[in-house]
């Protein structure tokens, strides 16, 4: 753990009003304390235990990737981080506050690997609808500006008119995000967004992904099984083992930004890459011996 780290697990946990300056300073933007999750298993009354005792913290501005085997439980941390999902045990905070209350304040921004937009909608009423919805009173003119100028940062201009089924699966998924960041959120999270997408569309995406985080300094919570992805990204991936889930290892990124395709090339790359594939090795074989076959863990489930 780094020092600025310790200091802000420490800060954690005081009274609010009770920091200092400096103190708020630290506070992780993000800050989950001993998560589980405990899903009820259908036609019993037993429950089964998906997430076990996990910790993060993501500074503002941050950059942190969960990865993990599939099945393992990262859409239900992401749920949990977003307040979409209760946890049976912990806490979370978003921003100094529950998270149900940062999403209620338009805070954190959510997306999916299917872009999910509106087939009848173009892509400019797409990036609209949430500032519409957001936002009755707003006038009609200022939230097509909004959404025009969220259009251009993902390079789509071009594409205001377009419906969904016109535009690539690479653009749907900058709609996407488009729409996610009109509602200007502090913290951006991301299940596999680029999951369904061919592998150079996908490296285009991963690197139109750190320029919207360069850009815009939000804080982003990513959901990946790419090593690849997770490394050229991330400032620190938290790699999690299966059955049940836990973060078996918080791996620092050594590499500075700006990151660009020579990243790639570099030796350390390689080297976190590595190590990076022998943690999530390890973590299915941690897996596959906890995992009684025939328990009714759903362990191996496809994505959701
Ligand atoms: N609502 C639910 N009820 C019961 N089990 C669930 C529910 N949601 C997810 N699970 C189970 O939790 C585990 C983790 O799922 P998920 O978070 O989707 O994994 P990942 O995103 O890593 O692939 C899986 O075994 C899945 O079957
Ligand atoms: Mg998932």
């Amino acid at each position: 753990m780094t020092s600025e780290a310790t200091t802000a697990a420490a800060v954690i946990g005081e009274r609010p009003g009770a920091e200092t300056a400096s103190a708020a300073v630290v506070r992780p933007h993000i800050h989950a304390v001993g998560i589980a999750v405990e899903f009820p298993v259908r036609r019993s009354h037993r429950r089964v235990r998906v997430l076990s005792n996990i910790n993060l913290s993501v500074p503002k501005g941050g950059f942190v990737s969960l990865i993990g085997p599939s099945g393992c439980g990262k859409s239900t941390l992401l749920q949990v981080l977003a307040g979409l999902i209760t946890p049976s045990e912990g806490e979370v905070q978003v921003a100094g506050m529950h998270p149900v209350q940062a999403s209620a304040r338009r805070l954190i921004g959510l997306v999916f690997q299917d872009a999910t937009l509106l087939p009848w909608k173009n892509a400019l009423d797409n990036v609209s609808f949430l500032l519409d919805v957001a936002d009755k009173s707003r006038p009609r003119r200022e939230v097509r500006d909004r959404a025009r100028e969220m259009l251009r940062l993902v390079g789509l201009e071009h594409a205001a008119e377009l419906r969904p089924a016109q535009l690539s699966g690479g653009m749907r998924q900058r709609v996407a995000i488009a729409r996610a960041l009109a509602l200007d959120p502090e913290v951006l999270m991301m299940d596999e967004p680029f999951g369904a997408l061919d592998a150079i569309t996908r490296e285009e995406m991963t690197a139109f992904l750190l320029e919207i985080w360069e850009r815009t300094g939000k804080t982003i919570v990513l959901v990946t099984h790419s090593i690849d992805e997770a490394v050229f990204l991330s400032r620190e991936v938290h790699v999690m083992a299966t059955n049940p889930a836990r973060i078996i290892e918080t791996m620092a990124v050594p590499l500075g930004y700006p990151r660009n395709e020579d990243t790639y090339a570099e030796p350390a790359f390689a080297h976190a890459e590595l190590r990076l594939r022998r943690l999530l090795k390890e973590g299915h074989r941690t897996g596959h011996r906890q995992g009684k076959p025939g328990r009714a863990d759903g362990a191996g489930k496809a994505e959701r």
